[in-house]
């Protein structure tokens, strides 16, 4: 692995832990590999290690205050927020997690965190039960699915006597870490500049009469967290939804749609100017045959709807492609695989996402997912339970590895 460090502005932010000391031979590591640190410590990290030992390891001066402004010419916590090309954040305690997640901003590193648009990897250190207390794993979930790259704590003897998970990961573990998700092309990195993506998201709804209509459980996270990546990565996004709770996510251009026809004629008026699609949607294979015009009344015996097929959009795609890159889903509750090989070769799509509905953490409504990547050789890989959007941010790795954008100015 390239030595992803040199000539990098790193932000070392240290936050009141007793796992402190091990920010001291981060720091030191990342200065040998090249980097230019700059250590922000909190008030409560001051306690267990003093600025003079980060100032002498990284031959940088150490911020703590905010109002502390040495030079004149720039506003210190925006002039390094925007400098830097990667935040590391260790060890981070419960506090620095939640002032983050809730948007807080009250003393050097917090507005920093807040300001910059760098890359940032958290490296949590507390104790065990904090660590599982269900605001601080639900604060966890938030950043990471905001694009923040959580590097898990390890398990063993922790400073308050208990044993448990919640130590600070070894700080050669941490770099290797932030290394391999560097290396593998992240947010802020832009590795999707120039390419135009096209994701459809959500439920199709479809109508009886001007009351009822059939439709599925799909909430359109998945679709979203696709859209949302694409955007960071400096992609350019269309997102034609099914109806959602979900707010559009700024920057994408947003089209709305019900039916599965009227998901078909966006996506074919849009399909000759993309370079790549992803078919998140769960869109109906049936319709009513006959949408009635008045409120159906009810009779005395059972009622029967005709019901007729729809258009197969992706299987379309696949027909009329030229150089685009098509990823649809697979939304299986058996026979996973074969059903992914045989979508995968039906649908003429050059990679096929499974989902393995029926598991715990997988699916619809949740903000996790657990999927099995195809192309058209077979497998690629079997990603663990992952927020929505870092499966997303995985697929958009394979799918660049895989050439798509290789064709974009
Ligand atoms: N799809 C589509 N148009 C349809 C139905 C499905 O574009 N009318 C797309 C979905 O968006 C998804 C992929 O095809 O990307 C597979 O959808 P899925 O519902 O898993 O499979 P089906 O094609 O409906 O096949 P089956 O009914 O055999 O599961």
């Amino acid at each position: 692995m390239s030595n992803v460090f040199e000539g990098k502005t790193v932000i070392l932010g240290v936050t009141g832990g007793i796992a402190c000391y091990k920010a001291a031979y981060l720091t030191s590591e990342l200065v040998r590999s090249g980097a230019d640190v700059h250590v922000i410590m909190t008030e409560s990290a001051c306690q267990f290690v003093q600025p003079l030992t980060f100032q002498t390891l990284s031959r940088n001066y150490v911020f703590t205050d905010t109002f502390d402004e040495r030079d004149p010419q720039v506003v210190s916590h925006i002039d390094l927020a925007d400098r830097a090309d990667l935040v590391i954040l260790a060890p981070a305690t419960a506090n620095i997690i939640g002032k983050l997640s809730s948007g807080i901003a009250d003393d050097m590193l917090s507005t920093t965190l807040l300001a910059t648009t760098a890359p940032v990897f958290i490296a949590p250190a507390m104790n065990g039960h904090m660590y599982e207390h269900p605001a601080v794993k639900r604060n966890l979930q938030t950043l990471e699915s905001w694009g923040y790259h959580i590097i898990e704590p390890a398990e063993g003897m922790l400073a308050c006597g208990y044993v448990g998970k919640g130590r600070l990961e070894e700080p050669h573990l941490i770099l290797e870490s932030v290394k391999r998700i560097l290396s593998s092309g992240i947010k802020g990195n832009r590795d999707m500049k120039g390419i135009k993506v096209l994701v459809t998201a959500g439920a199709t709804r479809e109508k009886v009469d001007p009351v009822r209509f059939f439709t599925n459980r799909s909430t359109g996270k998945m679709g979203y967290a696709f859209a949302e990546a694409a955007r960071d990565r400096g992609a350019e996004v269309i997102l034609v939804s099914g109806k959602t709770s979900l707010e559009a996510p700024e920057g994408v251009e947003l089209i709305s749609v019900e039916s599965a026809q009227e998901m078909y004629d966006a996506v074919m008026s849009r399909f000759d100017e993309m370079d790549v699609v992803v078919k998140a949607a769960a869109v109906a294979d049936y319709r009513p045959a006959q949408v009635y015009g008045h409120k159906l009344k009810k009779g005395d015996g059972p009622l029967t709807i005709e019901m007729a097929r729809t258009k197969d959009i992706l299987k379309t795609l696949g027909e009329r492609k030229k150089h685009q890159f098509l990823i649809g889903f697979a939304a299986e509750s058996e026979n996973v695989e074969e059903n992914a090989r045989r979508k995968i070769e039906s649908k003429n799509a050059d990679m096929i996402v499974a989902n393995h509905i029926l598991q715990d953490g997988a699916g619809f409504e949740g903000d996790t997912n657990i999927v099995t990547l195809f192309d058209r050789n077979g497998k690629i890989c079997d990603l663990p339970m992952l927020s929505k959007r870092a499966v997303a941010d995985r697929i958009w790795d394979e799918a660049l590895s895989k050439g798509l954008g290789e064709g974009r100015l």
